[in-house]
């Protein structure tokens, strides 16, 4: 079946004739494929009705070769858009050349892309992992040894965030605030304090001597997209300073030029002691990173941690890709005029319809919250052709490949309008 779906599209383009025959087939096909999914697969999932067979740039066509433009970027993963030649260029040449071997050897890619890391952040050293939630458990183990180090054992609690996101295994689950995730897999893991976000008076008030870091999200995504006082990042860096904390900054969303800096810490002029990134940074394939100053990766010694795929050659010949097209051309320019060009327009619905209660954004993170869920629009937009995302119920949150262009946002706008109109 798989095989047979890949040259769907072709058939559709080359056999015209054939087409009601071939819509057909693809609803069969359809139908085949959701019957086997609930069979086969865990139903984590609430599955859009479509089936996506390939993407270019900001595009993505399904099985019957009707094209989407994505502003979802696959939460904000395909953050230079879908299959980019250079990149695609790399990954077959690295596939044809070594694609694994253990961390027990030095790789020449995994070098390269974390010289990239250090030269371009705050930060002295590099760890490769596979994916956000892993970057996560690695940040808790991180700060715990760390305070073990240089402080003694009685120092392992760390404030985290009302209404944060930061994975789904069980430590970074237990440091995801929101009560809906933990249902039925307690008991959590012990260590965490939660408090408000955008409060740093509340940071201040939850420290206690066996605290050791906080832990944060530059702008929360998961969450709302909600963007903190613009000041917010500075009091947090001056708390931890002043109490020996660790700064800790998760990134896995807002950075990778997602918020129109390479990193969102950027923005507030401050430098954290650790961040954790994901995501985008292989633009696809599987890649996870902690960074962190060099007196905190020092803490970390041989054999105290480890992951068999992380900072693959494969993976990070993607990576390095995404560095350079990152650090050397106008995709964070383009991100910034985009994001502040998209955010006007979306704020002219804002101003028509008084079902929206706010948008707001920054770079190419934006959200729009409604005063009532919001999935209906995420269907009738997926079937005008426009992938979008809606997050904590009535937040419809966009996330563009960060080379999206006018025209492609007029398009959505024109299909919001629309929808919104008749609503
Ligand atoms: C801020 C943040 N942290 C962590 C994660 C978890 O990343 P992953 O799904 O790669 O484990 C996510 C995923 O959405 C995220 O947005």
């Amino acid at each position: 079946m798989p095989c047979f779906l890949r040259y769907l599209p072709r058939a559709v383009s080359e056999q015209r004739s054939h087409y009601k025959r071939v819509f057909e087939l693809s609803n069969e096909i359809f139908e085949n494929i959701k019957l086997n999914e609930q069979k086969n697969i865990f139903q984590t999932y609430k599955r859009l009705p479509v089936i996506i067979t390939r993407g270019k740039g900001v595009n993505v066509w399904d099985i019957d070769n009707k094209k989407y433009i994505d502003f979802l970027s696959g939460i904000s993963v395909c953050n230079l858009g879908h299959c980019p030649d250079f990149i695609t260029r790399a990954i077959c040449e690295q596939a044809k050349r070594l694609v694994h071997v253990s961390n027990i050897y030095y790789t020449e890619n995994q070098i390269i892309l974390s010289q990239q890391l250090v030269s371009s952040s705050f930060a002295d050293a590099i760890f490769f992992c596979n994916s956000g939630t892993e970057a996560i458990e690695g940040v808790i183990k991180t700060a715990r040894r760390y305070s073990y180090e240089y402080y003694g054992k009685d120092r392992s609690r760390i404030i985290v965030m009302e209404n944060a996101f930061h994975g789904r295994t069980l430590g970074a689950l237990s440091a995801t605030s929101q009560p809906k995730f933990h249902k039925g897999f307690g008991p959590m893991m012990e260590g965490f304090d939660v408090v408000p976000y955008d409060n740093p008076e509340a940071i201040e008030k939850a420290i206690g001597s066996a605290t050791c870091g906080v832990l944060l999200e530059p702008v929360q995504g998961e969450g709302g997209v909600c963007i903190p006082d613009a000041g917010y990042l500075k009091k947090v860096r001056a708390i931890c300073s002043k109490h020996n904390l660790l700064m800790i900054l998760d990134e896995i969303q807002t950075g990778m030029g997602r918020t129109g800096r390479l990193w969102a810490y950027e923005h507030s002029g401050i430098e954290p002691d650790i961040i954790t990134s994901a995501k985008a940074i292989a633009n696809g394939l599987p890649c996870g990173a902690i960074l962190a100053t060099d007196k905190v990766a020092k803490v970390m010694e041989p054999g105290t941690h480890g992951s068999t795929f992380g900072g693959s050659p494969l993976v990070c010949a993607a990576a390095i890709e995404v560095m350079n097209a990152l650090l050397n051309n106008s995709v964070l320019e383009n991100c910034n005029k985009m994001g502040a060009y998209f955010l006007s327009r979306l704020k002219l619905l804002g101003e028509k319809y008084s079902f929206i209660k706010d948008v707001r954004g920054i770079g190419l993170m934006i959200g729009m919250e409604l005063d009532r869920p919001c999935q209906d629009v995420v269907l009738k937009c997926l079937d005008k052709g426009f992938l979008i995302n809606c997050t904590q119920e009535s937040v419809l949150r966009f996330l563009p490949p960060l080379i999206i262009q006018k025209q492609e946002i007029d398009q959505l706008y024109a299909v919001l309008d629309e929808i919104f109109e008749k609503w």
